[in-house]
């Protein structure tokens, strides 16, 4: 995996980390959308073939996605949705479709996880099939959830 690319990644989490000490959600969920951000970066970087695809990457490309998808919806106590965020006021109006886009989200991830395997997807076509529909959830949720500022 190439340096700035895990760097990336292990910034993210740490983030995470210093956010979740201080007890604040809206960090917490930002840094946790960092690392995925990251992690999408890295995916579509090779699906694009801008970098070359490496199965060790790929892996954990999907892993963190897989982790970041599992968390996040934890991040969204009551009174969270203002303040500095881009949050929508939507996800506290329609909690039914949040928590809908949310589980949906987390079985992408689990499916691209089981495909991906103990040793990540074997060539670029495997990623490609593994991640693309975990990918497809990004802009379907920050268009229904997240206001544009
Ligand atoms: C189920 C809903 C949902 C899904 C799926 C989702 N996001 Fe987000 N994302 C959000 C919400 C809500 C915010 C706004 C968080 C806030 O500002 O408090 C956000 C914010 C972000 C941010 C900005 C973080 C910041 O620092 O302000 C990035 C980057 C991001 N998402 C990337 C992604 C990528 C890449 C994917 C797909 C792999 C993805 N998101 C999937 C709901 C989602």
């Amino acid at each position: 995996m190439k340096l700035a690319i895990k760097l990336a990644v292990v910034a993210a989490v740490a983030a995470f980390g210093v956010a979740y000490a201080a007890g604040d959600p809206i960090k917490v969920r930002k840094a946790l959308m960092q690392a995925t951000g990251a992690a999408a970066g890295l995916a579509g970087g090779m699906m694009r073939g801008k970098m070359e695809y490496n199965a060790d990457a790929g892996k954990s490309a999907i892993a963190t996605l897989r982790a970041a998808a599992h968390a996040h919806g934890s991040f969204y106590p009551e009174g969270s949705l203002t303040g500095d965020t881009t949050a929508s006021p939507r996800i506290a109006e329609d909690a039914e479709g949040w928590n809908k886009t949310m589980a949906k989200f987390i079985a992408d991830a689990d499916a691209a996880a089981a495909a991906s395997g103990r040793d990540g997807p074997a060539d670029l076509d495997a990623f490609k099939a593994a991640v693309g529909p975990v990918l497809a959830n990004c802009k379907a949720c920050h268009e229904a959830y997240r206001v544009k500022n």
